[in-house]
């Protein structure tokens, strides 16, 4: 057998034989016990943005030319994005474990089959306003939960445009047969980066002027990105507009992802004598909300050496255990900390008062009711929260006592949250299915328990 195989047969049946047990390990159900710490000490660098790394890999595909992306995101929702500018076109070479080159010299192509968005969000809003305005049909399906979420947000404005689509309910899988699209002014009553991203995405190839509004502002990384690469964007206010351009190839550096460095600000502010340093964080204003709630909330936290990359805003960040005080959540910060509502409601339960976040109905049409599913984990673990429509009231100086078993969701941030939480428990919590923090964070494990001392 093996020597009809050949050497290369036989290469290849063992690197088959690996790669499935590297997949079955990387994949299996992980529960996941967390125990009371010590506190926590070190340095730390953040993996790559999401948000950044998802606009650097369709952006680079739009460019006719070829992109170096250093330091973009690992995690499954980012690579969901990888194979879909593959799938339709540009070929990806990876230079070394951080830099990959995406070459798009042919240009953006029709897909030999349907395209596959996992859980992400963010690569089915934006991937559809690129497809929207090109002369071929294209499918997008995604996983259980993402085909629940709500895509009637960008397909309303997309059918302004002159976009059509095959739907049921506005859910995935939706079909695009796209056709030329025509600006528009769209006044949106969601302030949401991925709606205002698809729009932004579509009028690039749209005729005329297309123009955005939203209620307040959500995080700008597409523009930001699309001025570095020589688009014809202009933003006033809560305003942007863009017209018909082609983008430039030009070579991207991903900052590190403030929504990934907040768990570990989280944990140094609620662990008694914690002292770290978080490298490498981008701390865009329309990003970093959470650092005016952990200021706001007398918080120790340092914002040092701050540098441009890409042109992104990136600092060190410093935080030190603190005695903190509630606060109210509220309005235009919203966008600005959506994705760290979780943990800042774990921060909450450890502050002197009552802490208020409103404004945040959006949270029920995350990758899960990220509203329901915080109110009903931390209860568990003994915090006291109560969920309102749109966000909670978390009551502060609770002992939290664990002991639980946890269920995340399939959702990523609850369970790093949870995660954060079980740190300050009186007895060891469980936490199932913990490979889901494999969305956006496969590093988290490794970083925390590099950091974490035990006592
Ligand atoms: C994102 C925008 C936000 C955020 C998501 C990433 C993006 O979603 O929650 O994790 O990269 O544009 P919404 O636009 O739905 O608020």
């Amino acid at each position: 057998m093996l020597f009809l195989l050949g050497f290369s047969g036989l290469h290849f049946l063992i690197y088959s034989v690996f790669a499935k047990v590297i997949y079955l390990l990387c994949n299996k159900n992980m529960n996941k016990e967390v125990r009371k710490a010590k506190y926590l000490r070190g340095e730390i660098n953040i993996p790559a943005d999401k948000s950044i790394t998802h606009r650097a890999f369709m952006f680079a595909a739009l460019t006719k030319g070829r992109v170096k992306i250093s330091n973009y995101s690992k995690g499954a929702d980012c690579m969901s994005t990888l194979k879909i500018v593959e799938q339709l076109g540009s070929k990806v070479e990876k230079l070394n474990e951080n830099e990959i080159i995406i070459d798009s010299t042919k240009g953006i192509n029709e897909p030999k089959e349907d395209l596959n968005c996992g859980n992400s969000g963010t690569t089915t809003r934006l991937i559809t306003g690129i497809l929207a305005g090109q002369n071929f049909k294209s499918k997008l399906y995604g996983d259980e939960s993402l085909s629940k979420r709500p895509m009637k947000r960008v397909i309303e404005p997309l059918e302004l445009m002159g976009a059509k689509f095959k739907h049921q309910d506005y859910k995935l899988p939706i079909e695009i047969e796209g056709k030329s699209l025509e600006g528009i002014e769209y006044k949106s009553s969601l302030a949401s980066a991925q709606v205002k991203s698809c729009l932004l995405l579509a009028g690039l190839n749209a005729k005329g002027t297309t123009t955005y509004i939203e209620p307040y502002k959500s995080r700008n990384h597409t523009e930001l990105m699309f001025e570095y690469m020589g688009a014809n964007i202009k933003t006033e206010g809560n305003k942007v507009s863009i017209k018909k351009s082609q983008l430039k190839p030009v070579d991207i550096t991903v900052c590190g992802d403030i929504s990934s460095a907040a768990f570990f600000i989280a944990a140094s502010l609620i662990i008694p004598d914690s002292d770290i340093l978080i490298k490498n964080v981008g701390i865009n204003k329309t990003r970093s909300g959470i650092i005016d709630v952990v200021k706001e909330m007398e918080g120790n936290i340092e914002i040092i050496n701050k540098r441009i990359i890409s042109n992104e805003e990136v600092a060190d960040i410093r935080v030190k255990y603190s005695k903190l005080k509630s606060t109210t959540i509220e309005g235009e910060i919203i966008p600005r900390l959506i994705d760290e509502i979780p943990i800042i409601a774990v921060i909450a339960t450890q502050a002197e008062g009552t802490t208020i976040i409103k404004n945040a109905q959006d949270l029920r049409n995350k990758e899960a009711d990220r509203i329901s599913a915080v109110t009903k984990e931390l209860t568990k673990m003994g915090a006291n929260i109560k969920e309102t429509q749109d966000g909670f009231i978390i009551q502060g100086k609770s002992k939290l006592k664990g002991g639980c078993s946890i269920d995340c969701y399939h959702d990523h941030r609850i369970a790093m949250s949870a995660y954060v939480a079980g740190l300050i428990c009186e007895y060891p919590t469980v936490i199932k299915e913990f490979q889901w923090v494999n969305i956006s964070f496969p590093e988290f494990l490794d970083l925390m328990e590099n950091i974490t001392v035990y006592p």
